[in-house]
């Protein structure tokens, strides 16, 4: 059996002609090379959630084994640790990555995330990265110290179309997967060893 961890990448936008995709398949890429990490690339516009949580049961899978939500619930399930990758919108996160964190509860538990941002402005998605850590402790879900945030990410691009401030950033998205890596094992180790108690 592997002993590297599941880790989950999650592309926040879903917007037609976003960019999420590009600043995702790089932190991707490195985590593969790393070595610590079986990577899923997970893109929420594939996941194709319903529009509306369900009234009850909203999370059990129970009503819907075969169906997106019931998909979507056993890779996150599957993951030991997660990179999620978003632009900031209205100064907070895309309306379809809150939807996606809402409808699920214990595929996040006791789970850390790492938090990779850009937005037009210079705050490079701050405000997204700032909101991420105040939603996901709700669902008992660990936001690592170390980020990664491209301001203006639209003045770097060279004459081919390449973004230019990757190299700059691999670094410090380096320090950002060893310290996921660390966390990754600390929490998969405490979830087989006994069951976070439950909140209520
Ligand atoms: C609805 C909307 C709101 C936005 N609000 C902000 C913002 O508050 N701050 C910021 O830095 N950029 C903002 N932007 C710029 C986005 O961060 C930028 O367009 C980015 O490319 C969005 O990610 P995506 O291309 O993966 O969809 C906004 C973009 C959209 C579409």
């Amino acid at each position: 059996m592997s002993d590297k961890l599941n880790l989950g990448v999650i592309i926040g936008t879903t917007r037609e002609g976003r960019w999420g995709p590009v600043p995702a398949k790089w932190i991707a890429d490195l985590a593969e090379r790393h070595g610590g990490f079986e990577v899923d690339l997970i893109d929420l516009l594939d996941a194709d959630l319903p529009q509306h949580l369900a009234e009850r049961d909203m999370w059990s899978t129970e009503g819907d084994p075969t169906g997106p939500v019931a998909a979507l619930s056993e890779r996150l399930h599957r993951a030991d640790a997660f990179v999620v990758v978003t632009g900031e919108y209205n100064m907070s996160i895309p309306a379809p990555l809150k939807h996606a964190i809402d409808y699920y509860m214990n595929e996040w538990a006791a789970k850390p995330v790492a938090l990779v941002t850009y937005g037009g402005k210079t705050t490079g998605g701050q405000n997204a990265a700032q909101h991420l850590r105040q939603i996901f402790p709700e669902l008992r879900t660990f936001t690592i110290r170390n980020s990664i945030a491209f301001p203006r990410f639209y003045q770097h691009f060279d004459a081919n179309g390449d973004f230019t401030k990757f190299d700059e950033e691999e670094p410090g998205a380096t320090k950002l997967l060893e310290e996921l890596e660390w966390w990754g094992r600390a929490l998969t180790e405490a979830r087989r060893a006994a069951p976070l108690p439950s909140p209520y």
